[in-house]
């Protein structure tokens, strides 16, 4: 039985829907709280018994590679003083028995691509794709139903979610056939098609588990939506050939990639966390 130990994220994007913020750092560095997106796709990953993390950066990402490496300075200054639990908040970004891989991709040829980018380290293992954009709270973690589907069907598993039909143009949407309790067969999938061509309003929301097959999907399928090589069109490839399954998560889905998403965001995990979230419902209660 093959295992999932590896997690692709796609972080070479230029973020420009938060444009100032995302001018000179990363969008994948933007925090829910105090913690950075990226990091909370990376917990995720781990949570699911993933310990290889493989980044495809682009220019202007180097924030994320420092955010993953040893801070010598910042934690020899917090041994100094004694702040012993910031300095295991700050060693316990990365655990020990994990590694980050970092792979350039040259040009912004679309998520496909992307992805193709990890073939030479992914090779031929079944892996994780993950979209920090999409922030899903979620117990046990998403990735980690995921992977539970995947244990018992050893094939490839898409992250789906209802969503409004007049926001199918933002997403890859199946048609599917149900199989058990949350898992449907998906009998087509297309990239961000309009409301009235949907052929459903399930859309697949930033997590997918692919067989390594995949990769060769993608380096024939030509350049689809958008002009750019998509994820969705090398899936839709690998579905005749291969069983497609979807998994309806149990879990809220935050767009971090939208300006209301990400705010959304904020006020779910501010209410949650221990040291603010007593202060701030009473804050947000005396805002009415
Ligand atoms: C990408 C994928 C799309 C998927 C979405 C999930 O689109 O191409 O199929 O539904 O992520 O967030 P993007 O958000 O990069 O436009």
């Amino acid at each position: 039985m093959q295992k999932i130990k590896k997690a692709v994220f796609p972080v070479a994007g230029l973020g420009s829907r938060f444009l100032p913020a995302t001018k000179a750092s990363p969008k994948e560095m933007m925090s829910v709280v105090d913690k950075p997106l990226i990091q909370y796709a990376v917990e995720e990953a781990i949570s699911a018994g993933i310990t290889d993390m493989v980044f495809i950066t682009g220019r202007n990402k180097r924030a994320i590679e420092d955010h993953f490496d040893k801070a010598y300075e910042l934690e020899a200054m917090l041994a100094q003083n004694g702040k012993d639990e910031l300095l295991r908040i700050v060693r316990g970004v990365i655990p020990r028995n994990v590694n980050c891989i970092f792979i350039r991709q040259p040009e912004a040829l679309g998520l496909g691509h992307a992805v193709l980018c990890a073939q030479p380290v992914v090779q031929n293992e079944p892996f994780a794709v993950i979209l920090a954009d999409d922030l899903i709270d979620g117990e046990p973690p998403i990735v980690k139903q995921m992977v539970n589907v995947f244990e018992r069907h050893q094939c490839s598993v898409l992250g789906v979610q209802n969503v409004p039909r007049e926001q199918t143009r933002q997403y890859g949407i199946v048609s599917s056939v149900n199989l058990e309790p949350g898992v449907d067969r998906v009998l087509s999938i297309v990239e961000k098609p309009k409301p009235e061509d949907a052929p459903s309003t399930l859309a697949v929301v930033g997590r997918y588990l692919l067989t390594p097959r995949i990769f060769h999907h993608l380096t024939q399928i030509q350049p689809g939506a958008g002009g750019e090589i998509q994820l969705t069109d090398g899936i839709a490839a690998l579905m005749r050939e291969e069983q497609l399954l979807t998994c309806r998560f149990n879990g809220t889905r935050y767009d971090c990639g939208s300006k209301l998403g990400y705010l959304q965001a904020q006020v779910a995990y501010g209410l949650k966390h221990p040291e603010v979230r007593d202060d701030f419902a009473a804050y947000l209660a005396s805002m009415k």
